[in-house]
């Protein structure tokens, strides 16, 4: 049955302190409990537990015999007669059978690997028995023993407390943290580590040992992050006030990991992916996404540590607020109207999609059945959305406000949305409870905006209304507050004073205008001429837009518009409108007409900077633009795709490309600064429209990047561009990657990513005998995802096959990932999610194979839950 957020009840017994003594070993631990409890509630005394081998249990120094207790379900039940009570317990548990990666695992080789946890959400009941949920705080001591040749470094959560040598080669340290958290933030790690090291100095004079650790082929990877880390602290203690607050601070690095990283208390745990960096194996993106997840763990020691969630419904109070955080600090670093692209793009990549089909829940789900499958673009990116229009309403001041009465009332708490919205709305004399609404209803609203200009009157009118789309089992949709920032273009391209009717004067040139009810009409006085709205600027709310625009006021939009996030949303808007025009055939189309011909004159325009133009040459991918179809078929989209492609190189002009091309080959370096970057976004974006126009131009400029790139960006975009172009032309380079990077593991991945991306019919073949190379493992969650999750999220030609055989297929895997790993396997499931939306052929087939599945009783309940509600789709 699954778990109700009305059903929610506090804690009968809280958990004040926790004393936690481990013995280490690959094959075998134990565990040693020592909890002291306090009643609240008259109940019996429950600990969740899951896979525990339990060797004894004490309550209050007396051995409780097996008809004392009750064990079963995940659970050991049993009765304490006073108000507080001690509860011993020793477990033991296998960490080398752990193949799940939740709780106490391996990772690495017997001989080499090294243990660690992750708990978040419920992985700590697999270490002991606990009540392992979020509103039972607690302060811990831990110590761990082990032998010291195999483990000679030994970590856990809060500041050292002493460490010595013991009898036969063994080996101690404890470990105390003053701050009372949620068993989620408990973590530790046991092996052959090495270490980077700086020593940061708080605003408030905290003097902090900061450390990253890595397994030795990796630590010299690790400067990047550490500079990242240092970013981080300085921008939270300026930005938010925050400080850290234990003496040392722990990051590790492994290869197995299921999510991108854990922010347990004073020892953070990272994938690989999202720590190590280097530029003959790291990308551009990937810097960035260091830096990012860096910062978002950081942040996460207040929001979400100091102050924590009261249960997993709220997940998005810290998953939510966290993400915003750690999207103004990378627009801080680095340029702000780009991260704002980067941010919308992703939202509507990854959460419009989830939000439109059978997985869509709302950022505070009402009910779940497995909590770790709501870790989603949902809770996370629109839940991050929902800050940001609160930060909006409230101003860089007021939110400030507002977040210090926040952190200040609550630490120490396990807390609610509510409370948020509480905290910031009383330290601004505002009511926010309206904005619960948009995270208790799902759906992606839709705001559609008709403007009309009357001559006479020098009037111009803004109709607002707004609908979200029914879904089954939600009541009545309640209108949303919705923020909608604009301006007035006139049509030589300048922005408008406004002033709303009754007021007295303009009041600048931009507006934000908030739609509370179904519909709402704003009217702006002295207008001189019929204006070209831009509305919702910078994103002011996650919603689609409805706005009837020519294309030639999108072009004028594209040309004009001074806020660099809607000038690149005008391009996309008339992108959309020009792939109608190339699905449909209509080559001569207003829209394509104006789309390539403001982009050809913006190639040229030296103001344009090579980063936004590079976004600018970018249509929405191919996911996106199955929303502009009533029926998807894959191929049919590509097809267009790529015709509005051809026919922008064609507007631009072979010769004006290759010059482009040529320039900023010339100037090309390894350097990491953002001009660099930019050139080399740009670059890949002119390399692919050249292989359109002029294939064999294209062939021979990727196969002479890809021998002389001075990084891994330009590298793997000349490997992609030249597989895209000859299959048979980049077999050479695509053996030599290999060869390149054998053993590193974070470079192959990208090499089974880039060809699990290759579209067309071939492309499921090659899936089957990229399987077969021995560096393939369906151990490794990284890898499973860079070949398995590429080729069914990311490459929808090759897997959507019209014969199902690509289905047919990721089913026979999901069952053999699930009994591995069930985190994994749910997640790659998702792939199935938009099954309901294909063409009859393909929809039949899809619809076939995830029957069969989710009728099976030997799944998981990760899997059976996302297949269950992919099936009902
Ligand atoms: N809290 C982690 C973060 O920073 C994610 C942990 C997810 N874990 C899971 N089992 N789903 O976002
Ligand atoms: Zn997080």
């Amino acid at each position: 049955a699954p778990i109700l957020l009305a059903d929610y009840r506090p804690p009968a017994w809280t958990v004040e302190q926790v004393e936690l003594t481990f013995d280490l070993a690959i094959d075998r631990a134990e565990v040693d409990a020592r909890l002291a409890l306090r009643r609240k509630v008259d109940e019996p005394i429950r600990l969740n537990g899951e896979g525990l081998e339990l060797i004894e249990l004490k309550v209050d120094g007396r051995v409780l015999s097996e008809g004392e207790y009750i064990l079963g379900d995940g659970m050991l039940e049993f009765t304490a007669t006073g108000d507080t009570c001690v509860v011993e317990t020793r477990v033991a548990l296998r960490p080398a059978e752990n193949t799940a990666f939740e709780g106490l695992y391996l990772s690495g080789s017997r001989e080499t690997g090294f243990l660690l946890t992750q708990c978040e959400a419920e992985g700590f009941r697999h270490i002991t028995f606990f009540p392992d949920r979020p509103d039972v705080l607690s302060r811990y001591t831990v110590t761990l023993r082990a032998d010291k040749a195999r483990f000679p470094v030994l970590l856990a959560g809060g500041n050292p407390d002493g460490s010595g040598d013991l009898p036969e080669g063994r080996h101690w340290a404890r470990f105390v943290d003053p701050h009372p958290k949620p068993s989620y933030l408990f973590a530790l790690v046991a092996g052959r580590l090495e270490r980077i090291s700086r020593d940061h100095v708080t605003a408030d004079g905290r003097r902090v040992a900061l450390h990253i650790w890595a397994e030795p082929d990796a630590i010299d990877r690790c400067d990047y992050a550490m500079d990242a880390l240092v970013r981080s602290m300085r921008w939270d203690e300026d930005a938010y006030g925050r400080n850290y607050d234990l003496d040392v601070f722990h990051v590790v690095a492994t290869h197995d990991f299921n999510m991108g990283a854990m922010e347990n208390k004073g020892l953070n745990i990272f994938n690989a992916k999202y720590l190590l960096a280097d530029p003959d194996s790291s990308t551009d993106d990937e810097y960035r996404h260091v830096e990012a997840v860096v910062a978002h763990e950081y942040f996460h020691n207040w929001s979400g540590n100091r102050v924590t969630c009261r249960d997993w419904f709220q997940l998005s109070l810290k998953e939510g607020l966290t993400v915003f955080r750690e999207q103004s600090f990378s627009a801080d670093m680095n340029s702000a109207p780009l991260k704002r692209i980067e941010d919308v793009a992703l939202l509507r990549r990854a959460q419009f999609p989830e939000d439109a089909g059978p997985l869509s829940h709302p950022v505070r789900p009402s009910q779940y059945s497995e909590i770790n499958n709501f870790y989603t673009a949902t809770v996370y990116e629109k839940g991050a959305e929902l800050v940001r229009m609160l930060a909006g309403r409230l101003g860089p001041e007021g939110f400030r406000q507002g977040m210090d009465l926040y952190f200040a009332r609550h630490d120490g708490q396990a807390v609610t949305i509510e409370d948020f919205l509480r905290a910031l709305g009383e330290a601004n004399g505002i009511d926010l409870m309206p904005y619960l609404a948009w995270y208790e209803q799902s759906g992606t609203p839709r705001i559609s905006a008709d403007g009309r200009y009357d001559a006479a009157q020098r009037r111009y009118r803004l109709t607002l209304r707004q609908r979200t789309p029914a879904v089954d089992g939600q009541a009545a949709r309640r209108p949303l507050p919705v923020p909608v920032r604009l301006s007035l273009f006139d049509p030589s391209g300048q922005a408008t004073p406004l002033r709303l009717e009754g007021e007295a004067a303009p009041d600048g040139v931009e507006r934000t205008v908030v739609l509370h009810t179904a519909e709402q009409v704003f009217t702006f006085e002295d207008i001189a001429q019929a204006p070209v709205p831009s509305l919702l600027r910078g994103f002011s709310a996650p919603v689609i837009l409805e706005y009837d625009y020519a294309p030639d006021e999108l072009a004028l939009l594209l040309r004009h518009d001074a806020d660099g996030f809607n000038r690149w949303e005008a391009g996309q808007q008339l992108a959309g409108l020009a792939f109608d025009d190339a699905r449909d055939g209509r080559q001569q189309g207003a829209a394509l007409d104006a789309w390539t011909t403001v982009l050809a004159a913006l190639f040229h325009d030296p103001a344009v900077d090579d980063a936004l133009l590079a976004e600018l040459l970018t249509p929405p991918g191919e996911i996106e633009l199955v929303e502009r179809q009533p029926e998807r078929d894959p191929q049919r989209i590509r097809d267009a795709r790529l015709r509005m492609l051809g026919a922008l190189a064609a507007r631009i002009g072979v010769p004006a490309l290759r010059q482009r091309y040529d320039a900023l080959s010339a100037m090309a370096r390894g350097d990491l600064d953002a001009a660099s970057q930019a050139r080399r976004q740009l670059k890949r974006r002119v390399l692919d429209l050249i292989a359109l126009a002029s294939p064999d131009d294209g062939r021979a400029l990727a196969r002479t990047q890809y021998e002389r790139a001075p990084a891994m960006t330009d590298r793997l975009a000349a490997l992609s561009t030249l597989a895209l172009a000859d299959a048979d032309a980049a077999a050479e380079a695509i053996a030599h990657f290999r060869r390149r990077y054998d053993g590193n593991a974070l470079a192959l991945d990208k090499w089974f990513a880039m060809q699990a991306q290759l579209p067309g019919d071939s492309a499921f073949d090659r899936i089957r005998s990229l399987e077969a190379d021995p560096a393939f493992t369906l151990k490794n969650p990284n890898r499973v995802q860079a070949l398995i999750g590429t080729f069914a999220r990311a490459n929808p030609t090759g897997f959507h096959r019209t014969d199902g055989a690509a289905y047919r297929w990721l089913a026979d895997r999901l069952l053999a990932i699930d009994a591995l790993n069930p985190q994994v396997a749910a997640r790659v499931a998702t792939a199935f999610n938009g099954w309901k939306r294909l063409e009859p052929v393909r929809r039949e087939a899809a619809h076939a194979v995830i029957a069969a599945l989710s009728s099976r009783r030997d799944l998981s309940r990760d899997l059976t839950d996302i297949l269950g509600r992919v099936a009902l789709g």
